[in-house]
């Protein structure tokens, strides 16, 4: 086998955040318009907290204003929806994104639904789900973690897709069901394999891209992989290594790396993989929903 490739997911996230940030700084030339994203957290999860902070510094990088809204966790469901709703009204705020998991008090369903699907830059509301799902892709905002896989693949098989034999282990509504819909808005032939298939590896040994987002670790086996398919790993999973020392760990995705980057044709690492793509998206989505609001056409796709 010839050396697989190693798609180096922050090298491509950096070249589409230089792309976003061009893109942006033109739209304010041109039409006056500064994108905005608010981003909303409630409690002091420490996980959310990185990534809140690492999506602020980001849209300033991107030259769009960043709007941090910071609750705390017995924050009433009211007073986020009334934030919400705000932020809907806010002529700046193009972009609204709500961080998960909300405090269990609060119905994340109830909150997400009240975002304006014109500012959902997660793509989480019921009606980008549904563009989506008719292929309406260039009026959904399209979430981010799926929208990166399905670039990060092209970054490794080219632009056209068509025709590939697509298999995604997991069936979330977050990653799975998404990149699925994507994969066929490609002209993939897609399955969405899950904890009830049978013969799980005989389904992957039949795919060119296999799309890891099942949350175990090192859960898909090198002798699954197809000779030379690309393989992108959505997972990451904190696992202890004690070969580090007592009490120290590492993370790995769902695709037990090892073994798969000696059978694959292009393959991600975790982490430097999918992970750096889903903020680089979330700009991009921040992007498209500033131009659509002023009125203005989509430009031509990330590639
Ligand atoms: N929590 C973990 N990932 C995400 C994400 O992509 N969007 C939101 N809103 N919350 C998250």
């Amino acid at each position: 086998m010839a050396e697989p490739m190693i798609i180096d997911g922050k090298v491509v996230a950096a070249s589409v955040t230089d792309e976003i940030s061009a893109r942006a700084q033109r739209l304010e030339q041109e039409a006056g318009v500064k994108p905005g994203l608010a981003v909303v957290l409630v409690g002091e999860d420490p996980a959310s907290q990185v990534y809140v902070k690492s999506k602020g510094r980001m849209a300033e990088k991107c030259g769009f204003n960043s709007i941090q809204h910071t609750l705390p966790v017995e924050t009433s469901e009211e007073d986020v929806l009334r934030l919400v709703g705000e932020l809907n009204n806010d002529s700046a705020v193009h972009g609204i994104l709500v961080q998960l998991p909300l405090p269990k008090h609060i119905d994340e369903g109830k909150v997400l639904q009240l975002i304006k699907p014109e500012k959902d830059v997660d793509g989480f509301h019921p009606v980008n789900v549904g563009l989506l799902g008719a292929g309406q892709t260039d009026r959904a905002l399209v979430p981010c973690t799926p929208a990166g896989s399905v670039l990060l693949a092209k970054r490794a098989l080219g632009a056209d897709l068509s025709g590939k034999n697509a298999v995604v282990i997991g069936r979330s509504n977050i990653v799975g069901k998404p990149v699925a819909q994507l994969l066929l808005q490609e002209n993939c032939t897609v399955t969405i394999a899950h904890s009830r298939t049978v013969d799980l590896p005989g389904v992957v040994r039949g795919a060119d891209i296999v799309v890891a987002a099942v949350g175990r670790p090192n859960f898909v086996k090198g002798d699954w992989i197809k000779e030379g398919a690309t393989v992108i790993d959505v997972g990451i999973n904190r696992i202890p290594a004690p070969e580090k020392g007592e009490g120290k760990t590492r993370l790995v995705g769902d695709v037990d790396y090892a073994e798969a980057v000696e059978r694959a044709g292009a393959i991600t690492p975790v982490p430097g993989g999918v992970g750096p793509m889903t903020i680089a998206m979330l700009m991009a989505n921040t992007l498209t929903a500033a131009r659509r609001q002023a009125g203005l056409k989509d430009e031509a796709p990330l590639f």
